[in-house]
């Protein structure tokens, strides 16, 4: 089952740049901040109430953020749902006829377990569904 949103993404050019709008002129605070080598991004989550905007800067063109702002250009790149437990909820996803990209969790901000609906199943809108680490 879904839980709260937890993080909304947003594809930015330049990391400097988009803490510049988020954190100091919208004024939320920087919470974490990671290079995920395996996703080829250079990630910022910042606090809003229980969730977060999570700001994902490619570490290179041929990265999956970079082919998408080649493609689409800066903006909102996906939503994410918080859940207990993922594998149960791939499964359950799976089940309903939902087209996955990964059939497995993978390793995400913060040491989450992460895993992403294509956004061919959902009127494409890129979907994730992460587990937070204990504490997150
Ligand atoms: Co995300």
């Amino acid at each position: 089952m879904l839980g709260r949103i937890d993080h909304v993404g947003v594809a930015v050019e330049e990391m400097d740049a988009a803490l510049e709008l988020y954190r100091d002129a919208l004024g939320l605070p920087l919470a974490h901040r990671e290079v995920v080598e395996e996703q080829g991004v250079d990630a910022a989550l910042l606090d809003v109430g229980e969730g977060h905007v999570e700001l994902l800067a490619p570490l290179g063109p041929d990265t999956p953020v970079g082919k998408y702002l080649q493609r689409r250009g800066p903006g909102l790149h996906h939503v994410a749902y918080a859940v207990a437990d993922i594998d149960a909820e791939l499964d359950r996803l799976r089940g309903a006829g939902l087209r996955l990209i990964d059939e497995t969790p993978r390793t995400g901000i913060r040491n989450s377990r992460v895993a992403f609906v294509h956004p061919g199943a959902l009127g494409g809108v890129l979907t994730e569904i992460v587990e937070p680490a204990a504490g997150h």
